[in-house]
């Protein structure tokens, strides 16, 4: 047991948490750099951009509907739920994820913002249109929307777009009064994660690592956990957990 963890989760009461794709990794999803990365097999300026998507809907369709399968045949792992449960535990919390999975949703997470979308959806190009998309592949590709008949997307952020400046200013406001926070398989290789760790570092909170590399993010932290979401985050937690929930 980690004396410093065990200190800093009882005194916590604002705890966030900021995961990447490492989080699903041992759930058989594949993140996007490492060895065994996406973006070793494929580019993303040919597939995840907004340049793409106009030059080749059908391509980048393509590419988002087999993730999705990938995705839907996937089920969270002990990790997820640790933090599903972390939510129980703290007066305040906030789940920032990167992950356009899911998985934490499935898991429980409730208390949570998905930075980065969800593949689990598409939007219309034109006019508001959101939906659900089903588990299986879909038969009509490129898709379009249901109500106006335009080209529809992925509901995902691709490079080269902005974000949500309401998700984003509410995820820096939450972690600038955050006690404890967790960072959970981000390479931090993507900038606006880093950004709003520093937010946390700089505000005072303790950050934990949790990571079997070396990120981004581990200059700015206080503990670290080399080691995986889905084995040693559960087991760490699991010694840490406080013994009453809210
Ligand atoms: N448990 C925890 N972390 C892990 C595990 C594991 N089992 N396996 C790998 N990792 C770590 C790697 O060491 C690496 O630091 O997960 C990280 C994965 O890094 P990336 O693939 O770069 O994922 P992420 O940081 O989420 O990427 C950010 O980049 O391509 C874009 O939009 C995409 O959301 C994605 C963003």
């Amino acid at each position: 047991m980690n004396p410093r963890l065990l200190e800093a989760v009882a005194g916590a009461k604002s705890v966030a948490v900021i995961t990447g794709a490492g989080m699903s990794r041992e759930s058989g999803i594949p993140t996007f750099r490492g060895e065994d990365g996406l973006w070793n097999n494929y580019r993303a300026e040919d597939l995840a951009t907004p340049e793409a998507f106009h030059k080749d809907p059908l391509l980048v369709w393509q590419w988002y509907d087999w993730r999705r399968q990938i995705v839907c045949n996937a089920k969270p792992h002990a990790g997820h739920f640790a933090i599903a449960d972390m939510e129980t535990c703290f007066t305040e919390f906030l789940l920032i994820t990167q992950n356009v999975d899911g998985l934490h949703i499935q898991a429980g997470s409730r208390k949570l913002i998905e930075i980065h979308g969800s593949i689990r959806r598409a939007r219309c190009t034109r006019c508001e249109w959101r939906g659900e998309l089903p588990d299986v592949g879909l038969e009509s590709l490129p898709l379009h929307c249901k109500k106006c008949d335009a080209l529809a997307r992925p509901d995902v952020l691709w490079f080269g777009e902005s974000y949500d400046e309401g998700l984003l200013s509410r995820a820096a406001e939450f972690l600038h009064a955050s006690d404890l926070v967790w960072i959970v398989g981000s390479s931090g290789m993507v900038s606006v994660p880093v950004f709003l760790a520093d937010i946390a570092a700089r505000s005072g909170a303790t950050l934990v690592d949790v990571n079997p590399e070396e990120a981004a993010f581990s200059h700015l932290c206080d503990i670290t956990v080399r080691g995986t979401a889905g084995k040693d985050l559960p087991r760490i937690w699991n010694t840490v957990r406080p013994s009453t929930g809210v």
